[in-house]
């Protein structure tokens, strides 16, 4: 496979050219004018043209039909469940095979995006993404339904590998982890926008609808992505250098681009003599990033965010919000709406008090709050596939949702995005596109595993057991972090990079908290 960047963030960020390891996300001014003669490179150099702001739609866009179908499951679940008469395995099959398809599709993208390109790729992903959501909607059965949802999750794991790399390779230094950062927060919008459709169609229980209506996002794709250029990278990339200049041109507002389509040249050059095979990514020398990246990415997961974001209605059911009305609502706001506030939190924090205190602060806050829940459901009744409450609210229901608050809130200023912050910084440029891969597959895969068997899961060990279990993952992930991770805050790629093969600089690094 020609894949140089298979992965859902900047990783063909030129070396040196870091979107995540030290861009203060909040602090960077969106739109400043140029001074007449800045030099090449000089940061002040790049206004904010209307085609970047064409590529941050592309980024929000993408990121809001990724979170849209992790939200909208949650509504749709009963419907599907009352007008099919499907199996709790079943609803956990149609449930997760979205984060199946993804995986599959982010493992392909990256070839697909040096072959074809980065806005085709988009392009594709938007029409995959569309075509499945309409199979999903008019499905006359499970099995079409279950199609339908490997499709559009193939279509997300391609948009969601290829729009971000995109916007990292049309977007000036200086923006690029502003763009990157807009991107997990527009999945979080995303999961938003899906929780407010599913209240505003749960009185109909209109599934079909709910689905569907995500072909919506994926037209805007199409429509914001069409009348763009590719990115100057890949135009270097594909020897079409008049293309690239033309492009540069458009995204800098300056006609003067010659020299820094020859630093791209030159940086492609220099990619290609030290291209890494698979066996690089693996070599000893990149065990320990390695390791670290995909423990994070799968803890990320093993701790249960996507078990609340998938069945929040079934829990608040089995916590006694009795109407649909009033679990959407619960839905709405104790999950949706505290997931994208307390984003934009992380996104003013993790460059002044770095990943560390962070990850530690957000881990304790989660598994003391799924502690709580765990113990409330000892007296609650079962979370089942059905969101039929089985009491009234009591006082145990209530403090399930208020510790809900707190474990969402914990998880969006902490492991959501820094888990992604750190696997984009801590790889050296010439593996990092296939070691991004690596972690992002297996983010998904253990996404799949926790969709796809909480139910089961429930049944087996009661639902408090399978809380306490997620807790005691954040134990381990806290375990982890105080052992294993080095602070990379205000590091640059390059003293992150020489880092690993350096004890002192390493030890020192572990000792910053
Ligand atoms: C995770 C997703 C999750 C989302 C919730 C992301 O960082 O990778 O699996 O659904 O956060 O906001």
């Amino acid at each position: 496979m020609a894949t140089d960047v298979p992965v859902p963030t900047p990783a063909s960020t030129p070396p040196g050219d870091g979107p995540l390891a030290s861009t203060p996300l909040a602090s960077t001014p969106l739109a400043s004018t140029p001074p007449a003669a800045a030099p090449p490179g000089d940061p002040r150099r790049h206004p904010m043209t209307r085609t970047l702001v064409a590529v941050g739609i592309v980024i929000m866009l993408a990121g809001v039909l990724f979170g849209y179908d992790q939200g909208v499951i949650s509504g749709a679940l009963d419907g599907i469940k009352k007008d099919f008469n499907v199996s709790t395995f079943l609803l956990e099959v149609i449930t997760s095979w979205v984060t199946l398809g993804a995986m599959g599709g982010a493992l392909v993208a990256g070839a697909l995006a040096d072959r074809l390109g980065r806005r085709l790729t988009i392009l594709l992903a938007s029409v995959l993404f569309t075509a499945g959501a309409l199979i999903e909607a008019f499905a006359p059965g499970s099995f079409v339904l279950v199609v339908g949802r490997l499709v559009v999750g193939f279509g997300v794991g391609v948009a969601s590998v290829a729009a971000p790399l995109y916007a990292a390779e049309m977007a000036p230094a200086r923006l690029r982890g502003r763009f990157v950062s807009l991107y997990q927060l527009a999945i979080t919008i995303g999961i938003f926008v899906a929780y407010l459709v599913d209240y505003v169609l749960s009185h109909s229980s209109s599934w079909r609808a709910m689905l569907g209506v995500s072909a919506v996002p994926a037209i805007l794709l199409i429509v914001a992505m069409w009348p763009l250029s590719d990115s100057p990278r890949w135009y270097v990339k594909a020897g079409r250098r008049q293309d690239a200049e033309r492009a540069l041109a458009r995204i800098q507002g300056t006609d003067d681009v010659g020299a820094e389509v020859d630093t791209i040249q030159a940086s492609i050059d220099d990619d290609a003599r030290s291209a890494a095979t698979w066996g690089t990514v693996f070599a000893v020398e990149w065990r320990r990033p390695l390791l670290i990246g995909v423990m994070l990415a799968v803890l990320q997961q093993l701790t249960g965010i996507n078990a609340i974001i998938y069945y929040a209605n079934q829990i608040f059911a089995a916590a006694g919000f009795t109407s649909p009305d009033s679990q959407s609502l619960a839905t709405l706001w104790a999950v949706g709406a505290v997931n994208v506030v307390a984003t934009f939190v992380a996104v003013a924090w993790v460059d002044r008090f770095g990943r560390k205190p962070l990850l530690f602060i957000g881990t304790t806050g989660m598994g003391l709050s799924l502690v709580v829940v765990g113990a409330m459901f000892l007296k609650l009744s079962k979370v089942t596939p059905g969101s039929t409450a089985t009491g009234a609210t009591t006082g145990e229901g209530l403090i399930t949702l208020v510790a809900l608050v707190v474990f969402i809130a914990c998880f969006a200023f902490s492991l959501g995005p820094i888990v992604w912050t750190i696997i984009n910084e801590i790889f050296p440029s010439h593996v990092r596109g296939k070691a991004v891969a690596v972690a992002t597959a297996a983010n998904w895969f253990a996404a799949w595993l926790v969709a796809q068997f909480f139910l089961t899961l429930v049944d087996l060990i009661s639902t408090t057991g399978v809380f306490w279990v997620f807790a005691a993952f954040c134990a381990v992930t806290f375990w982890f972090v105080r052992r294993y991770v080095p602070e990379t805050k205000g590091k640059s790629l390059e003293q992150i990079q020489t880092m690993w093969g350096d004890p002192a600089a390493l030890a020192a690094a572990m000792e910053t908290e």
